[in-house]
């Protein structure tokens, strides 16, 4: 449970606010790279922390984020004509480059200095890992650009999607922060003993703190499996890593891989969740016939979106299309694909959920180490201090992992050399 007050400071994103700076000191994803497929293509819209931009990829492939509204008498510049190497308002033709100095003002007379006086505000961004990434915060504050594993993992070995969620950023990263609701919210197979996580719902949780967020390990006792350990990181500000390694239904999956997610905030109240997966090692590529297989199981295949957009068909307006006679004989929720499963129980908290009225237990252990540790960063920054999770020196490195353990050893020894960056 949280105080009124704590809950206002984790959630509210906009400029200003303790959370909208705390996310502001790190490089975040703006968009995929596939959103701007070509170089003087046509922009986009974004709304990033409440702020609303608009994204182009220039002449010579870099990409451009810049006010949605031109400064001269604030026209939407996604109107504008990207050519080269600048986007033009197509209201009165002033031209701004991807840093935002005014290039062209072709209104006022030739001799006119007001160009170099004029700005648009822009942000700086680079492409890597299938996604464009930003940093929205104070220039002399720009950390060092991330540099995940999965970013390294070459496109063959990757897949990277992305997916809307109508709720508070929060919700969906202490949803991927909870392991025990996958053995029920994400139960595909009602009383089926051979699916894992049917053999133990109440997971024993350590949580290490590091100097990017945390690990922590969920240990669950699986009859003649021995134990099923699963290592998850929290990456700070809003992100999750974690092992898929195993198959759900025993033994080592067809394609190993890892996961996570990263929950960034379109505003208070809506988010786009990043979906990564990457593989083991070079020896599993992820063909395209995978990719679609593990997107449609998570509900976020290609026929599951409203077409042209990022918004699932199964959503709020539709009760995420339940069905109660599955929902009695098949799986746990009766609602189709794991991620959809996941919407349906944090979009339905509301907009932003009422964290005074809960009643947290024993297995909430993560969540409230990634309360106490955002909480504490908006005060580090408040205080002019670095947040957390800033340092490449840590997170280039980590590595999520799950496997099967003797439970006669100690999962530590079985998982040695398996939670260091393969790529
Ligand atoms: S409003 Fe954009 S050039 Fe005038
Ligand atoms: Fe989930």
């Amino acid at each position: 449970m949280l105080k009124a007050e704590e809950n206002e400071r984790l959630t509210r994103v906009g400029p200003g606010t303790p959370a909208g700076e705390l996310f502001r000191r790190y490089w975040q994803p703006a968009a995929l790279a596939s959103e701007l497929p070509e170089a003087d293509g046509a922009p986009i819209r974004l709304r990033l922390l409440g702020e609303d931009l608009v994204a182009y990829r220039a002449t010579d492939g870099s990409i451009g984020l810049v006010d949605a509204f031109c400064p001269h008498r604030r026209a939407p510049m996604f109107f504008g004509r990207n050519e080269e190497c600048g986007l033009r308002c197509v209201y009165h033709g002033w031209k701004f480059d991807a840093s935002g100095a005014c290039v062209d003002m072709p209104s006022e007379p030739a001799d006119s200095l007001f160009k170099t006086k004029v700005r648009i505000a822009a942000y700086p961004t680079f492409e890597a890992g299938g996604v464009i990434w930003t940093y929205m915060g104070p220039p002399e504050r720009e950390p060092p650009k991330p540099d995940y594993e999965w970013m390294r993992a070459p496109a063959t070995h990757r897949i990277i999607s992305k997916t809307f969620e109508n709720a508070n950023y929060l919700q969906g990263l202490e949803g991927g922060l909870d392991t025990s609701h996958s053995s029920f919210a994400h139960n595909e197979r009602l009383g089926d003993r051979n699916w894992i996580r049917n053999r133990d719902g109440a997971p024993r949780l350590d949580v290490n703190r590091s100097d990017y967020g945390y690990s922590y390990v969920s240990t669950r006792d699986v009859g003649e499996d021995g134990l099923y350990v699963r290592v998850y990181h929290y990456v700070m500000p809003a992100q999750q890593m974690r092992g898929s390694v195993t198959s759900l239904m025993g033994g080592r999956a067809e394609t190993p891989k890892l996961d996570g997610h990263i929950w960034m905030p379109i505003d208070d109240e809506h988010t786009f969740v990043y979906n990564m997966a990457w593989s083991y090692s070079g020896d599993y590529p992820i063909t395209p016939e995978y990719a679609h297989e593990w997107e449609s199981m998570n509900g976020r295949g290609v026929d599951d979106h409203i077409p042209g957009t990022f918004q699932l068909k199964r959503n709020q307006t539709n009760d995420y299309q339940i069905d109660r006679q599955r929902q009695k004989t098949q799986t746990f929720t009766g609602i189709i694909g794991i991620n959809t499963q996941d919407y349906a129980l944090q979009e339905g908290m509301g907009p932003i959920c009422d964290r005074t009225q809960e009643h947290l237990g024993t297995s909430d252990k993560a969540i409230i180490a990634t309360r106490q540790l955002l909480l504490e960063a908006t005060d580090a920054v408040a205080a002019g201090e670095a947040p957390r999770g800033i340092d490449p020196a840590t997170y280039r490195s980590v590595r999520p992992y799950d496997d099967y353990v003797p439970r006669d050893s100690h999962w530590t020894e079985h998982f040695k050399g398996e939670l260091l960056a393969k790529w």
